[in-house]
């Protein structure tokens, strides 16, 4: 038991420090309406301009070498095949985080591998007829799998600290993206 209790802490410091992040890109990206083309498109655009360059971010940083299944977690060609599939262009993204060192890489992983947890609730509001590449990607035990790494490789106060710093500021390119989504919806509503 005590092992297992050990083994939470890298993730439920994560948790607990990014936990107004989260609030924060929640509401932005919970308002989009993904039962219209134009919503679901928004939602699309608004995910590829964050997720695009933090991905990036991660490969330069040398995240291959910290999770040996990188290569079946990377989604940003999945938003690309759904981008052109609806005839829009890849946004030219946001300006992304330095990520260096395991604790950093590690700390931005865990915001890209959180969105999957919801994706199949919000794959269901989407129209059947349009492509949903990104939200069906489905690579089991990755939640359970990235937890378990940030538990045996965060081991120290100062580490995850570190983590937490990197995660906030990937979390904020999703924030800022979020709401430039949230500002047209209001705009064409107006
Ligand atoms: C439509 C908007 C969103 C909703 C409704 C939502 C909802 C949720 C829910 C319900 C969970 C808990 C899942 C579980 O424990 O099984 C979760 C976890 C998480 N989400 Fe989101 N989320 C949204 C957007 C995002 C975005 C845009 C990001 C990051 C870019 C993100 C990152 C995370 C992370 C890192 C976790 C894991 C937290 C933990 O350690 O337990 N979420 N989200």
């Amino acid at each position: 038991m005590m092992v297992r209790f050990i083994q939470q802490i890298a993730r439920r410091r994560l948790r607990d420090g990014t936990a107004d992040c989260h609030e924060r890109v929640d509401a932005l990206f919970s308002g989009a309406d993904l039962g219209s083309r134009i919503g679901y498109e928004r939602f699309l655009v608004a995910q590829a301009t964050a997720f695009l360059p933090a991905e990036r971010s991660l490969e330069e940083g040398g995240i291959a070498a910290v999770l040996g299944d990188w290569p079946s977690r990377r989604r940003s060609h999945l938003i690309a095949q759904d981008l052109r599939k609806l005839g829009q262009q890849l946004p030219s993204g946001e300006d992304a985080p330095t990520l260096n060192g395991t604790p950093a890489l590690l700390g931005g992983a865990y915001v890209l591998e959180g969105p999957r947890l919801g994706a199949a609730l919000l794959r269901r509001q989407v129209p059947s007829h349009l492509p949903v590449a990104f939200l069906s990607s489905n690579y089991p035990g990755a939640w359970r799998t990235i937890v378990e790494t940030l538990d045996e490789d965060l081991r120290d106060s100062h580490a995850i600290d570190q983590a937490i710093e990197a995660a906030r500021s990937v979390f904020a390119l999703f924030e800022r993206s979020g709401q430039q989504m949230s500002v047209r919806r209001i705009t064409d509503v107006a």
